[in-house]
Parts: C-alpha cells; sequence; structure tokens
C-alpha cells in the first residue's frame, strides 16, 4: 500500500502533465541505467509520445492530494508489426525521491488492470538486470523472468544486460 504520509490519486495524464513526466524521467536519463535512453527527452518528442498512445494505449500519472505528479506509467505498442497488437510495453517512473514507499506497485496495479480493461493479452517490461527495484517490483506483481541480453546496452562506460519480464493476462 502506498504510504499514507503521501496519498495518492492515479489518473489519465493530460498534455498538461508532460512537461512533469518529462522531468521525472530525465533525472534518471542523467542519472540512472534504468533507461537505456542518454540524451534527455525534448518536450517535442514527448509531446509525439503522448500523441501515439491515445485511447488503447494508457498513460497514467499518480499525484499527491495537492495535484503534484509524483510519478507515471504508461502501456505503449511493444512492436509495430500487426499481429504484436495484443502486446504492450509498460513503463513506471516515480520523482525520485518518494520510491519505495508502494508508488510503484500502485502504478503498476493500475496500468495491469488497465491492460486487462482495453483487451490486451501479454505486458512486456524491458529492465536493465542491475535495477533490483524495478525486477522486484514486477515479480511481485506476477510477471515471470522470460530472457536475458547479455550486454546489449552500453551507459556510463559499461555494457549492461537487459531481462525481459513478461505477464500474461
Ligand atoms: C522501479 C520503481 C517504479 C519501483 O517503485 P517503488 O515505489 O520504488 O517500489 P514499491 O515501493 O512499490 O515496491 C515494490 C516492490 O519492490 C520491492 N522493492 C522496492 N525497491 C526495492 C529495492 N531497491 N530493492 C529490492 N526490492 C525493492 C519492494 O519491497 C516491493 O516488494 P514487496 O511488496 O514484496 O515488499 C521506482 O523505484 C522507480 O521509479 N525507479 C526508477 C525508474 C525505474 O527503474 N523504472 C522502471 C523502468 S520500467
Amino acid at each position: 500500500m502506498p504510504d499514507p504520509h503521501i496519498p495518492v490519486q492515479i489518473r489519465p495524464a493530460t498534455l498538461a502533465d508532460l512537461p512533469a513526466i518529462n522531468d521525472i524521467y530525465n533525472h534518471y536519463v542523467i542519472h540512472s541505467t534504468c533507461t537505456y535512453q542518454e540524451e534527455p527527452e525534448t518536450m517535442e518528442s514527448r509531446i509525439a509520445w503522448f500523441h501515439r498512445h491515445g485511447v488503447s494505449h494508457s498513460i497514467v500519472v499518480a499525484t499527491d492530494d495537492v495535484g503534484t505528479i509524483l510519478g507515471w506509467g504508461s502501456l505503449s505498442a511493444f512492436h509495430p508489426r500487426s499481429a504484436y497488437r495484443f502486446t504492450v510495453e509498460n513503463s513506471v517512473y516515480l520523482r525520485h525521491d518518494v520510491r519505495g514507499r508502494g508508488l510503484g506497485k500502485a502504478i503498476l496495479a493500475e496500468l495491469i488492470s488497465r491492460a486487462r480493461d482495453l483487451g490486451f493479452r501479454s505486458i512486456i517490461a524491458l529492465i536493465d538486470a542491475e535495477q533490483a527495484a524495478s525486477v522486484a517490483l514486477h515479480k511481485r506483481a506476477g510477471f515471470t523472468l522470460a530472457g536475458r541480453l547479455t550486454q546489449v546496452g552500453f551507459k556510463f562506460g559499461q555494457w549492461l544486460d537487459v531481462v525481459y519480464m513478461q505477464l500474461t493476462l
């Protein structure tokens, strides 16, 4: 459960949320291997990302009781080929100072519920193998390890492995 000291609401994202979504994400672009992106996401590409989602692929934000965005999650197309249309890839990113309080779990639960309601069959998470919090979060939500790709990423001067985790709905 989320920490009772930070009551959260989870709602669909709007265009007005994109600067906060981008700030949360770009912290990890600069400081972490949890994303393999190396240059900060621009607002222009974030807006295009938002418009690619629409009704069939959700973006949600978690806010505190005064509406401050603490984290976000998304369901994106896993692959552009049409036969993959029942499969989505999920992302969850929290403001770095509110991690470890159950908020990631709450956002992921919301994404799983939405994926089910939208009729998707499978959710895939691509996770840097060293990201213990993300692996634990997905495992706790019922995702299982589907595979590992070795040394497919290179960031901060080191080779990185990716694990695929999958939840069949
Ligand atoms: C990964 C992330 C979303 C997890 O959210 P969170 O709110 O910190 O995690 P929660 O508090 O909901 O914990 C979920 C589970 O993971 C475990 N966990 C959390 N942090 C952990 C850590 N650093 N090491 C090991 N386990 C951890 C928790 O114990 C909990 O399991 P439990 O219910 O069995 O106790 C968050 O830490 C984050 O935004 N990290 C940076 C971005 C990122 O890696 N995103 C994932 C890319 S898909």
